[in-house]
């Protein structure tokens, strides 16, 4: 699947809650508000992946695939979501979007990048252990769901893992 990586319009705003609340689960995936604070907030980053096949069927009305949305605190780098929509999942959209992210957290000198995932989310474990994540700890309750998160952690400065 053909796709390329672009920064955040104001305008991808709306396609870009969709696709959150279409690939999270109620109490998981952000509101309109939490969203657009986080895509706002200073010292953080949006990037949009967009098909470069012009079919709006498979891409229900847009060419938006997926995005990342990051951020860099104190130095530590933290990815706050990433949503590839269902159809164009195992294509490496999730992955071009991660790397990319990545470097830029590199870019801005951080040495470490953390998130959050949902202790159920199997597919999520195993993507971002693919991409040289580890667990640090459970977090209680973390999301509204009452769900436990993990935290992951990845180590900016070791080479990239051979795949
Ligand atoms: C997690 C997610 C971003 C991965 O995006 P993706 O574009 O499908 O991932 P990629 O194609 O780049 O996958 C790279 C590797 O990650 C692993 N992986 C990805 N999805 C997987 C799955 N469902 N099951 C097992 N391994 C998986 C595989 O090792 C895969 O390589 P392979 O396809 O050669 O086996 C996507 O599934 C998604 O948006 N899920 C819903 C939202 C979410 O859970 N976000 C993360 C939590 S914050």
């Amino acid at each position: 699947m053909p796709f390329s990586i672009r920064n955040y319009r104001e305008e991808d705003f709306k396609i870009l809650l969709a696709i959150d609340q279409s690939c999270f689960a109620a109490g998981i995936a952000y509101s309109a508000f939490e969203l657009k604070s986080y895509i706002n907030r200073r010292g953080s980053f949006t990037f949009v992946a967009e098909s470069s096949e012009d079919d709006k069927r498979v891409n229900c009305g847009t060419s938006i695939i997926g995005f990342i949305v990051g951020e860099q605190t104190r130095g530590t780098g933290h990815i706050i979501t990433i949503d590839v929509r269902a159809e164009a999942r195992r294509h490496r959209v999730g992955s071009a979007l991660l790397e990319l992210a990545e470097k830029q957290l590199r870019l801005w000198k951080s040495k470490i990048v953390r998130l959050e995932t949902a202790v159920d989310n199997i597919s999520a474990l195993s993507f971002y252990k693919r991409h040289g994540y580890h667990v640090i700890k459970t977090i209680p309750r973390y999301y509204s769901s009452g769900v436990d998160a993990l935290l992951l952690e990845k180590n900016l400065l070791s080479p990239p893992a051979s795949r």
